[in-house]
């Protein structure tokens, strides 16, 4: 597992995370301070652990996304990011997850 943190001074405003998955590699995490949210760091985060999946020799990424989660589903299609399947209770809580898509690089 990979860990990108987005630094702010001696605060860690965000992160996201890089791992493996089935098909290949897949952001696993991603979270930023609420109070920093909407200045692109999240962006920053997802385009530095695509450079990384590109750097080992992926040529996509995939993730997992809440099928409720409208701002992530969003946020993730400004990446042109695609839905390919449900993945039906994949969360602990049991809601379904959005299986998602991108060729590298990124396009944003
Ligand atoms: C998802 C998350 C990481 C985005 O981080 P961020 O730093 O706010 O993202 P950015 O500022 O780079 O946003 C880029 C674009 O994504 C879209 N977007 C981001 N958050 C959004 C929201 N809450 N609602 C709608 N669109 C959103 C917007 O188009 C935004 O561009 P804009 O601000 O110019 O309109 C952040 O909201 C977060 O930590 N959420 C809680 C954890 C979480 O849900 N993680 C994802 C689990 S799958």
């Amino acid at each position: 597992m990979l860990y990108l943190g987005a630094w702010g001074k001696d605060i860690l405003l965000g992160f996201a995370a890089l791992g493996p998955c089935e098909k290949g590699t897949e952001l696993t995490n991603i979270a930023v301070l609420p109070e920093y949210r909407r200045k692109g760091i999240g962006s920053q985060l997802v385009l530095g652990v695509s450079e990384v999946a590109l750097s080992l020799g992926y040529s996509r990424i995939y993730l997992h996304v809440r099928v409720s989660h409208e701002e992530s589903r969003t946020f993730y299609g400004g990446f042109d990011f695609s839905p390919l399947y449900v993945v039906p209770g994949y969360y602990l809580d049991g809601e379904d997850a959005l299986f998602m898509e991108a060729l590298l690089p990124l396009s944003v």
